[in-house]
């Protein structure tokens, strides 16, 4: 009992000092971002850590927690840290190179799920990690999936992805690079398109956090005119849809009536979703309109 108490008051300690260093470096949450980084260090589930069964850390595991102390107080990325970050169900591989997936990315899996049934032909746009499509994949193995990236860091991590989470699925994977369609067959069609670009324009980069300016890759946050690429994936989306097929696309709410106006010149039903915070944050498009019909609008 005595020894246990030690071990507690000596782990209490040193995470109290941890979180001080996180908090003096600006870093939100530092008592449970410590708590999170000695986990990681010591490979324990978060409830272990008070555990009177739980081992006492040893050097090795201190000298690895000192060391991702020193790099989350730099500001770089708790999940560039431990290597992972969760998204929808699932562990993804992260690391310098690829987006960290958000949690509001979620909500494309979610209304794709709610919106689509049977065996589809699915394209992840954009897809970095490969988070969404591989999400999608998941719940829905019966699908075949694209994941396309103009990036080859992000596609290798994308390809790993595959391997750890959908080993069985390999054969219903493809796995791409190009810039936007332009990776694909001009011939290739799909029931279901998600994208998520980069669509932050560079003059909002001062408000952008260290972790994000400083350690993500600026080809997935930035884009120099992100009405100009949005009409690429909408317009493009409409010479790679099937009939009836449905484009998913993240957008930030300073484009959304720019997104949604372009969307509703091409598709017989666009409408804009809001995220958990009331942003308008996703575009619904249904159904390219045939050319004929297009003329006549
Ligand atoms: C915002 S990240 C999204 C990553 C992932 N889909 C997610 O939600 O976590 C944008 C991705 O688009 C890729 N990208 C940027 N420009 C592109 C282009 N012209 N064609 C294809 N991919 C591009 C970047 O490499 C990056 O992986």
């Amino acid at each position: 009992m005595e020894a246990f108490q030690l071990k507690r008051g000596r782990i209490v300690r040193l995470l109290g000092l941890a979180a001080r260093l996180l908090g003096r470096n600006g870093v939100d949450s530092p008592g449970r971002e410590a708590e999170g980084l000695y986990c990681a260090a010591l490979s324990l589930p978060r409830h272990a850590i008070y555990s009177d069964r739980a081992e006492a850390p040893g050097r090795s595991d201190l000298q690895r927690f000192r060391a991702f102390l020193r790099r989350r107080a730099k500001r770089e990325p708790f999940a560039y840290i431990t290597g992972t970050r969760e998204f929808y169900k699932h562990r993804f591989r992260v690391r310098p190179g690829v987006l960290i997936p958000r949690p509001e990315t979620e909500e494309l899996v979610e209304i794709a799920l709610s919106e689509t049934s049977g065996s589809l032909q699915v394209l992840d746009l954009c897809a970095g990690s490969g988070a969404i499509g591989i999400s999608y994949l998941l719940e829905r193995p019966d699908c075949r999936l694209v994941l396309a990236d103009l990036s080859r860091d992000a596609l290798t991590i994308a390809e790993e992805n595959c391997a750890e989470l959908a080993p069985t699925l390999k054969e219903r994977i493809q796995i791409v690079g190009g810039d936007l369609y332009g990776a694909l067959d001009a011939r290739q069609t799909f029931d279901l398109i998600f994208c998520n670009p980069p669509y932050i324009h560079p003059d909002e980069a001062g408000s952008l956090e260290p972790e994000v300016l400083h350690h993500e890759p600026a080809e997935a946050l930035f884009h120099a005119d992100p009405p100009g690429l949005y009409r690429r994936i909408v317009k493009g989306a409409t010479n790679h849809l099937k009939e009836d097929g449905l484009l998913l696309v993240e957008l930030s709410p300073r484009w959304d009536s720019t997104v949604l106006a372009l969307a509703r010149d091409c598709f017989a039903r666009a409408e804009l979703r809001r995220d958990r915070g009331g942003q308008p944050r996703i575009l619904i498009a249904r159904r390219p309109l045939q050319r004929s019909e297009t003329q006549r609008t």
